[in-house]
């Protein structure tokens, strides 16, 4: 047992995860459809401080404009009523069949035109909302044959219409960023931006890639047999971590979305660690202060209690891996041991202050490589204190 969450721990939920109704490729649904507010009180009275949505998750695709503005009101209202945080919006652009081959990568371009204006209208909603993030998760862009997409025209297309977001985002002087989240396939053969990585490389290109980072989860991640924890290390290094896809997957299969933990438990050991803790060599790095998001999907299996129940879940086991970290920081066997490993020698930098190459080089501090080479790295002792603290 663990302590109860409470809005501080900034835990939040897609409304789509417990409102998913268990449709999947080989059944219909297992479950009614709530409305969203059912789900927003829900979600407020385990303890979630806030929630995210994708536009047509309140509305229909195709309801007129007066009905999707009075939808969203009314969800504004349940979510500041139960004192709800509207942390995360973001676009539907992958479920209507108008979408089947992307939505800023299309080849088509009156379906990219029309894609942009839909990602636009969902802009000023976050911003209406008080959303400070907006995903953009490219779920349909990519193929399944590599020869039906020029894939330098698909990049021009993509950075052409994350600029054209990112600059409308700054024009209208919003206090939103944007996360891209990448996935390596599913629903499309291959996705374009597969992993962590790519996002990165492909913001680097953009002009106003400063307002636009990462959403990596976890899942995603390990589908492509990634380490999760390396992919938000190396975002949270060039500062583009905005926010977090917070779920279980076991290994490289289908988009399992299982509650947080329940896939690679000593992976989601070092991710919570690593959010709540901070690089443990590096004082003065790059926290990561967002959203704990849960992207789950309560299993088939489960009626509305076991809907509840896994979001309950995903917030325990947050908090239960939070002690358990924090135990494994004040243990002072690990100090030791991270010590003896040299994990807080690597802040050091190679290279003394203004040491030049040449010094460098003539340099001979009597280094005995064979010598090197026999250390001791002691990084099983220092990962089985880690397994002890976990399940000890
Ligand atoms: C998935 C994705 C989505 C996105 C969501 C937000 O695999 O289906 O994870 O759940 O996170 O569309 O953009
Ligand atoms: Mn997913
Ligand atoms: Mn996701």
């Amino acid at each position: 047992m663990t302590r109860q969450p409470t809005p501080e721990d900034r835990f939040s939920f897609g409304l789509w995860t417990v409102g998913w109704t268990g449709t999947d490729p080989f059944g219909g649904p297992t479950r009614p459809a709530l409305d969203p507010w059912e789900y927003s009180d829900r979600l407020a009275g385990l303890g979630a401080w806030g929630i995210s949505f994708h536009d047509d998750d309140v509305h229909a695709f195709d309801a007129d404009e007066a009905t999707k503005d009075a939808r969203i009101d009314k969800l504004r209202a349940a979510c500041d009523a139960a004192g709800l945080v509207v942390e995360m919006v973001t676009t539907n652009t992958f479920s209507h069949p108008v979408f089947k081959d992307g939505g800023l990568t299309a080849n088509d371009r009156s379906v990219r035109r029309f894609g942009l204006r839909k990602i636009l209208r969902a802009v000023d909603v976050a911003a209406r909302l008080g959303a400070t993030t907006f995903v953009m998760w490219g779920g349909r862009e990519g193929a399944e044959y590599d020869g039906s997409k020029d894939l330098h025209a698909a990049f021009e297309r993509y950075k052409e219409g994350l600029d054209t977001v990112a600059a409308y985002i700054k024009e209208q002087g919003h206090d939103l960023r944007i996360a891209l989240e990448p996935k390596p396939n599913e629903p499309r053969g291959d996705i374009l931006l597969p992993t962590v990585g790519h996002a990165l490389a492909l913001i680097a290109e953009l002009e106003h890639g400063d307002i636009v980072g990462v959403n990596p989860e976890v899942g995603h991640e390990q589908m492509a047999g990634l380490n999760f924890t390396h992919g938000i290390g190396q975002a949270l290094w060039s500062e583009k971590l905005f926010h977090i896809d917070l779920n279980g997957q076991r290994g490289i299969k289908y988009d399992q979305d299982l509650v947080f933990g329940h896939g690679d438990l000593a992976s989601a050991f070092f991710t919570v660690d690593l959010l709540e803790n901070g690089f443990p060599g590096s004082p003065g790095a790059p926290r990561y202060t967002g959203a704990r998001h849960f992207d789950y999907k309560p299993s088939r299996t489960e009626g509305l209690d076991g809907v509840w129940e896994s979001a309950r879940a995903c917030m325990a086991t947050y908090l239960l891996l939070a002690e358990k970290a924090a135990a494994f920081r004040a243990d002072p066997r690990v100090a030791e041991a991270w010590e003896h490993a040299g994990v807080t020698e690597l802040a050091t930098p190679t290279l003394g202050p203004g040491e030049t190459v040449a010094a460098l080089r003539a340099s001979d501090e009597g280094f005995d490589p064979d010598e090197a080479g026999r250390r001791d790295g002691g990084f099983v002792r220092l990962n089985q204190l880690a397994i002890e603290h976990l399940v000890g």
